[in-house]
């Protein structure tokens, strides 16, 4: 387990995050910090606008770039990974790709802790004839798998599942759950945009059919860069039907008399890459490899539980689960009043965020014990705004 403070995580990062010399920042699960870096990757990406105009070739190859580099972080290969602007552009491609309301599968299965995208495109497609199910949490707010095991069947064209719950902190099990899918003939889908860059993911390990999130997160970057990975040996028999230019076998062919998809992952890239936001995202990406995404998910394991310990000792109601594996790095604590002691401890320089009726505090590479400790004293000065 990696030391606080040692490799690439702790105190040997912070100075690449500007905003923590004044800041206690434990937000990373809206956005994560500003780095140096990502900022002088969109210097780069302007000076080379300004110095040469439109650089098509070096854009595309950045693009190739990023793709790399999250089929890197997910044990996938770059020909099963889409370079998407959202997580929702990939599950719109998913979505436009399965029959549903034709054949004998119309059932898409989620999980009440699905973010609202991945809902509102599943009940979108009740338009084509589809049924949504949803698997509702236990009253502890866990969702077991034996949940999932009485929602799926037969009639399941596709699973949705969350591999860490943006509302609670809850990690599922995803790999159960695909295995579940898959033995009933449906495919797996998992949003991991509050996993990737501070949880291990494999996706070869998970055993998922498809698998998403996006840089603004854990991956250090800004909005509008997503990936969506497939596996392989589905791409055959998925063709989007939301699609664009750059999803075409020969995107500077320019053919508007066919619709010939790229034979790999790309098939579900759409229009003009995000380019400024690749630049970004590649930045990004590229500090959370350097410090390897197993150290920083052992450093994060090391903070949210002196958190969760803190919370408890405050008499706290923590609503994140305390065993390890069933959590990432976002701890949610319920308040009275979340709104006004997210105000609060803003005005003291610890920004934090909300969900429903839960305070979430979110641990990245850059946190250090201090961290922890400031916002528990933070808290302890407000035990009346914790239920
Ligand atoms: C779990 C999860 N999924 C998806 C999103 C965002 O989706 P999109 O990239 O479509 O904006 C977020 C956060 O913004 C999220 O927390």
């Amino acid at each position: 387990m990696a030391a606080v403070g040692s490799a690439r995580v702790g105190t040997a990062i912070r100075g690449e995050f500007p905003i923590l010399e004044h800041t206690t920042y434990l937000n990373s699960c809206s956005q994560g910090a500003l780095s140096h870096r990502v900022r002088r990757a969109y210097e780069e990406y302007l000076d080379g606008w300004d110095e040469r105009g439109a650089e098509w070739e070096h854009w595309v190859e950045r693009a190739e770039t990023a793709r790399s580099a999250f089929a890197a972080l997910l044990g996938a290969r770059n020909d099963e990974i889409a370079v998407t602007t959202s997580v929702s552009q990939g599950v719109s491609g998913i979505v436009s790709a399965l029959p549903l309301g034709r054949g004998d599968r119309p059932r898409i299965v989620i999980s009440e802790y699905e973010f609202p995208t991945v809902g509102q495109i599943a009940h979108a497609q009740e338009r084509r004839g589809a049924e949504v199910v949803h698997v509702v949490p236990d009253e502890d707010g866990s969702i077991p798998v034996e949940r999932f095991a009485e929602a799926i069947d037969e009639r399941t064209a596709l699973v949705c599942c969350t591999t860490v719950s943006y509302r609670t902190g809850n990690r599922q099990d995803v790999a159960a759950i695909a295995r579940l899918a898959h033995e009933h003939g449906a495919l797996c889908l998992a949003d991991s945009y509050q996993a990737i860059g501070a949880v291990d993911l494999d996706v070869h390990e998970l055993g998922v059919d498809f698998l998403t999130g996006g840089t603004v997160k854990y991956l250090l970057a800004s909005a509008g860069l997503g990936f969506l990975y497939v596996r392989g040996e589905l791409l055959p028999r998925l063709r989007p039907t939301q699609t664009g230019w750059f999803a075409d076998e020969d995107i500077f062919q320019m053919d508007i008399s066919d619709y010939s998809p790229a034979a790999d992952a790309r098939r579900f890239d759409a229009g003009t890459p995000p380019v400024p936001n690749i630049y970004a995202g590649v930045a990004g990406m590229s500090l959370v490899q350097e410090a390897g995404v197993d150290a920083i998910e052992a450093h994060v394991a090391r903070l949210t539980g002196r958190l969760i310990d803190g919370l408890d000792e405050l008499g706290g109601r923590v609503v994140t689960p305390r065993e390890p594996a069933r959590r990432g790095p976002l701890v949610c604590v319920r308040s009275t009043d979340v709104s006004r002691l997210v105000a609060e401890l803003a005005d003291e320089r610890i920004v934090v965020s909300e969900r429903d009726a839960n305070l979430r505090i979110a641990l990245h590479l850059y946190n250090v014990e201090e961290d922890v400790d400031r916002v528990l004293a933070a808290l302890r000065d407000r035990r009346h705004l914790l239920a």
